[in-house]
């Protein structure tokens, strides 16, 4: 498919402006970042919204964050209201959180509750989303309670992880993240042996696609982090391995506390196989970005609210034996306050990001070998967007594979692993 019919129509400013976006599409050395409208349009927003996060699988939190039949909490993303709830038999469900009479969110916040109750004229939902009573309702021509229940949105559970996808033909969780090879991949990492030891959120003024992009540019790690974490974090050394849509890397750093020292030992099942510099990343398409360093796993949650607006959902999880230890209170906050002053660091650069692309001065820049990540998520948007470009992304992995080829000889040895599923990759 073409860049310039775009897969949907093709006139107004997408077509107009086609030239700038196949400068994204080339292969990372000559392209050159998105143009500033891909972040401030609203048409290009809410194209995003029919094509990625209507379509995609989003994560929305831990399993353990809703323990008791009955815990529920109601989110927005990109302003779709949704309710997660646990039902009496155990079950994870997901609805939309919009009444059936007149659309009113039915709940609101998080908590506990025997059923939800519309705040508006008190239509009850019980907590698999039937309509259990509808006041003033039985003289109504045809009106069936059964009829009107919440409609479901498709839940799933990976490593501890709720995901939801509203599109109801979307393919299986497992199968989704088995394009990337994320199961395969992530599996010694034990995300569901762990449990969340902190969890904040923050509303950042800047389009959702800068917070992905900014977590996953190892090009400023050493500039706006080098007093925090970037002072030992040998850049050089990145080596990303391009899947499908996303993208994961095994790297040396030390763990995310004052001067990289850990403050409770490796994680179990991590234990004499890497060292304390052991790091990795994986980005979960399209707005999941986990961090693991040998003894904790710190995903970013990246949630669109409008254009300019987005909220970024921050975890740290530990091994479960870790929260009996002595002193626990205090190392737990040791860490917590860490993760929030280094993302502190980034806040000024994404808001200040949003500006800059806003000016018709701003003409994008080069890519460079430190932006092989942001480089794929960009084309993978365009994909999303326009209609996926199979050429570019044979381009990007044959030269992924061949970065990593000749990367593959000098790789450390306690790496997890890491070095079979990189030797699988450069084949
Ligand atoms: S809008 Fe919910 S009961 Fe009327
Ligand atoms: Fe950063």
């Amino acid at each position: 498919m073409s860049i310039e019919n775009g897969g949907h129509g093709g006139n107004g400013r997408f077509a107009e402006l086609s030239a700038e976006l196949a400068a994204t599409r080339g292969s990372l050395l000559k392209a050159r970042h998105l143009p500033g409208w891909f972040y401030t349009s609203p048409e290009v927003f809410e194209r995003e919204i029919d094509t990625i996060f209507m379509k995609e699988w989003l994560c929305v939190g831990r399993v353990e964050e809703y323990e008791n039949p009955g815990d529920y909490s109601a989110l927005r993303i990109a302003g779709e209201p949704l309710l997660i709830a646990r039902d009496n038999q155990g079950k994870l469900g997901a609805f939309r959180n919009v009444c059936r009479h007149r659309g009113v969110e039915v709940a609101s916040g998080q908590g506990n509750t025997k059923a939800f109750k519309c705040p508006y004229h008190a239509w009850i939902y019980d907590l698999d989303g039937k309509l259990a009573g509808a006041p003033h309702t039985k003289e109504v021509d045809g009106f069936d309670l059964s009829n009107c229940s919440l409609p479901r949105v498709k839940l799933d559970t990976w490593g501890g992880y709720i995901f939801v996808n509203f599109d109801p033909e979307a393919i299986d969780l497992g199968a989704y993240l088995d394009l990337d090879g994320i199961r395969e991949y992530a599996a010694y990492l034990k995300p569901e042996e762990t449990r969340t030891s902190d969890k904040f959120s923050y509303v950042l003024p800047c389009n959702w696609k800068f917070v992905p992009e900014n977590v996953m540019d190892m090009y400023h790690v050493g500039v706006i982090h080098k007093d925090s974490f970037g002072g030992h974090f040998p850049i050089n050394d990145f080596r990303y391995v391009l899947d499908r849509h996303g993208y994961h890397a095994n790297y040396e750093s030390f763990t995310m506390a004052p001067k990289g020292a850990t403050l409770f030992g490796p994680m179990p099942w991590l234990d004499g196989k890497v060292t304390d510099r052991f790091a990795c990343t994986i980005w979960i398409r399209p707005s999941m970005n986990i961090f693991a360093r040998h003894d904790l796993i710190q995903p970013i949650v990246t949630t669109p609210i409008d254009v300019d607006h987005t909220m970024v959902t921050v975890y740290t999880q530990l091994p479960k034996k870790f929260f009996n230890e002595p002193a626990f209170d205090e190392k737990n906050k040791i860490y917590a306050d860490f993760i929030r002053m280094v993302l502190s660091e980034d806040n000024a650069m994404l808001e200040s990001l949003q500006n800059g692309v806003r000016s018709r001065a701003f003409k994008p820049g080069p890519t460079v070998k430190l932006e092989r990540a942001i480089h794929h998520a960009l084309n993978y948007y365009l994909d999303r967007v326009y209609g996926a470009d199979e050429t570019s992304r044979e381009e990007r992995l044959r030269e992924n594979r061949a970065m990593l080829r000749e990367a593959a000889a000098s790789l450390p040895a306690q790496d997890g692993g890491y070095s079979k599923r990189v030797t699988n990759a450069a084949e």
